[in-house]
């Protein structure tokens, strides 16, 4: 089923608790237009905006920006002098993101950092610790992600991750047709290493991709 088709018990809560207002609409539509309609969904934008109210989160790196669609949904979350800094590599999809932050009430909460995360990561060191992660980039970097955000978030901080279920690959025995292995190995990993109830207080949110959420313990 494609990312973005809305269900009736989706567009429920659409309606009552996570309607996106005409910023967010314009921001799907572009997307849509350009067959790259990736983003979480508004329920999962409204997810994220608890969670970061149920943690205080002020300090959040996110890898994988897109549009800024699930930016914004958290920067609106966050409180005055709360701060999000998202990566991206893809210039076209900087671009983008750039005219909506423009657009949006809370750009002075987003710095927009363009390269490869594994590059632009080390460079956010010196602002560690930070309070949450949401990785929602390349899949088979999600591992080396996870290695970055131990070592970078604080102690009780929120490690977030999307398509940790690989919309249900996940949970074969193994690689599935239709998905490169590496890419099922790795999502395993990072899903096997959240489990280890030592480090991490964690669960998968099943939504159809899956949503990692994940205190660490450490
Ligand atoms: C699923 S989309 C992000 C969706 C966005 N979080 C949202 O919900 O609105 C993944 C994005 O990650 C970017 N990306 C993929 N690999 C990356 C990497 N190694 N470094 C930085 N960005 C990457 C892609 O260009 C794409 O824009």
């Amino acid at each position: 089923m494609p990312r973005n088709i809305i269900t009736p018990s989706i567009q429920y809560i659409h309606n009552l608790y996570a309607q996106p207002d005409e910023l967010l609409v314009s921001i799907s539509s572009e997307l849509e237009k350009r067959n790259i309609a990736i983003q979480v969904g508004a329920e999962e934008g409204r997810m994220l905006q608890i969670l970061i109210a149920l943690h205080g989160a002020k300090k959040i790196v996110e890898i994988g920006t897109l549009a800024g669609y699930s930016t914004i949904w958290m920067a609106r979350a966050l409180p005055e002098d709360g701060h999000i800094y998202t990566i991206n590599k893809d210039p076209e999809h900087v671009k983008m993101a750039e005219g909506f932050f423009i657009l949006s009430e809370c750009s002075k909460k987003i710095t927009q950092l363009t390269g490869d995360a594994h590059k632009i990561l080390p460079d956010l060191v010196e602002k560690a610790p930070f309070d949450m992660v949401f990785i929602d980039a390349d899949k088979i970097s999600y591992p080396a992600y996870l290695d970055w955000a131990e070592n970078n978030i604080r102690k009780g901080g929120l490690i977030i991750a999307d398509n940790t279920l690989l919309a249900g690959m996940v949970a074969e025995d193994r690689p599935p047709d239709g998905i490169p292995p590496a890419r099922w190995k790795g999502m395993r990993l990072f899903n096997e290493r959240l489990a280890d109830k030592n480090k991490y207080n964690a669960t998968i949110i099943p939504t159809k991709e899956g949503l990692s959420v994940a205190i660490k313990m450490f």
